[in-house]
């Protein structure tokens, strides 16, 4: 009795769920349309009594009216960029969505309108880092759009690059309005961790907040000793060669001085020759009268009393220990 109570109840309230009764299918609910990297994509969430087996159609108009978008879907969303007609970067866009359970549809729910170059939300550039002596190069690529290129849709695309030492990012540097995607950050402290974050800024919005682009990861780098600069190495070049050439100079002028110097011409007195081919080793001379050393005699003598004759000093304190063992 209760059991067929309870599936009375069961079926009514399925029934009243999905509508179907009163023939008026409630629509898709929170319809939006968003656009990332140069993507349309209509979202929505499913109606307010959901009920299974149902199916999602799609539009999306344009100038020239409604084109058909996804057709009898199951999902919650819909890419609308690579359909049969193509969107254009610089269309105005809105999408509509109704529901369909079996021959019976709801009304159409518009979402809001985008401008694709104005609302498309860019994506996070890559960006890797090369230290190179005291200076840290940072290397930038766009993010890839669905239609077209970030070059090609906002000609004057520039980067804002944030760089800090690790752990101090309160005390950022930015250099803003950058157009190259290589950039050399120069003015740095050797042996030292920086951190370096990217956003891209469009003639749309100078000023971007992470909802019109997204800023990069967060990359580190260290800089390894300062170089020494051009002109340093240039000045010591100079220096040396011109020692070297006066040192050159200087031994031409006074070759025969300097010769005459090394290899005097005055011959030793004939005795003093002769005394030293006699005495071949009279530096020894010197050393003939060694001093007198001083010293006085130190005798050591053992304590035989405790040393066991014929033990090592080692072995004797092991007999000693183990002494009373034995006794
Ligand atoms: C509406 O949809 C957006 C994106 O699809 C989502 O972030 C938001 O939470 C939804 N709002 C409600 C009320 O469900
Ligand atoms: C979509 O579903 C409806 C109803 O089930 C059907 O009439 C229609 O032919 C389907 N359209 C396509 C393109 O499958
Ligand atoms: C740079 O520093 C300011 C405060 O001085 C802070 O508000 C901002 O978020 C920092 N920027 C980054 C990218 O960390
Ligand atoms: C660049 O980024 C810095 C730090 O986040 C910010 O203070 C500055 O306003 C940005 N400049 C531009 C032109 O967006």
């Amino acid at each position: 009795m209760s059991a067929s109570i309870s599936a009375f109840i069961l079926t009514f309230s399925t029934l009243c769920g999905s509508r179907v009764v009163s023939g008026v299918l409630s629509p898709p609910t929170n319809v939006s349309l968003t656009s990332y990297n140069m993507n349309l994509v209509l979202r929505w969430d499913p109606p307010d009594q959901p009920a299974s087996g149902l199916l999602y159609t799609t539009e999306y108009s344009s100038i020239l009216g409604y084109n058909v978008g996804c057709v009898n879907i199951s999902t919650l969303e819909c890419d609308l960029t690579n359909l049969k007609d193509s969107i254009s970067e610089y269309g105005k866009y809105t999408g509509r969505v109704r529901v369909q359970l079996g021959t019976e549809s709801s009304a159409w729910v518009e979402s809001n309108q985008i401008a694709l170059d104005r609302d498309t939300v860019i994506g996070a550039p890559d960006v890797s880092l090369f230290s190179n002596g005291a200076t840290i190069e940072a290397s930038i690529k766009d993010p890839v759009f669905r239609i077209s290129s970030l070059r090609d849709v906002y000609n004057l695309a520039t980067y804002n690059i944030t760089y800090w030492k690790d752990g101090q990012k309160k005390k950022n540097r930015s250099i803003s309005n950058v157009q190259q995607n290589r950039v050399v950050l120069s003015d740095l402290d050797p042996w030292t961790t920086y951190c370096v974050q990217v956003q891209i800024s469009t003639e749309k919005h100078p000023n971007p907040n992470p909802t019109h682009s997204v800023p990069s990861a967060v990359v580190c780098e260290s800089t390894t000793i300062e170089e020494e600069a051009p002109w340093v190495a240039a000045v010591v070049t100079f220096v040396v060669m011109a020692m070297a050439v006066a040192v050159v100079v200087v031994a031409v002028v006074y070759r025969k001085r300097i010769s005459h110097f090394l290899c005097p011409k005055d011959a030793l007195p004939e005795h003093f020759k002769e005394y030293l081919l006699a005495h071949p080793n009279y530096l020894d001379m010197r050393n003939s009268h060694p001093p007198k050393e001083i010293f006085d005699p130190v005798s050591i003598i053992a304590d035989g009393s405790i040393l066991e004759e014929g033990l090592p000093l080692e072995a004797a304190g092991t007999s000693c220990s183990q002494q009373p063992d034995t006794t």
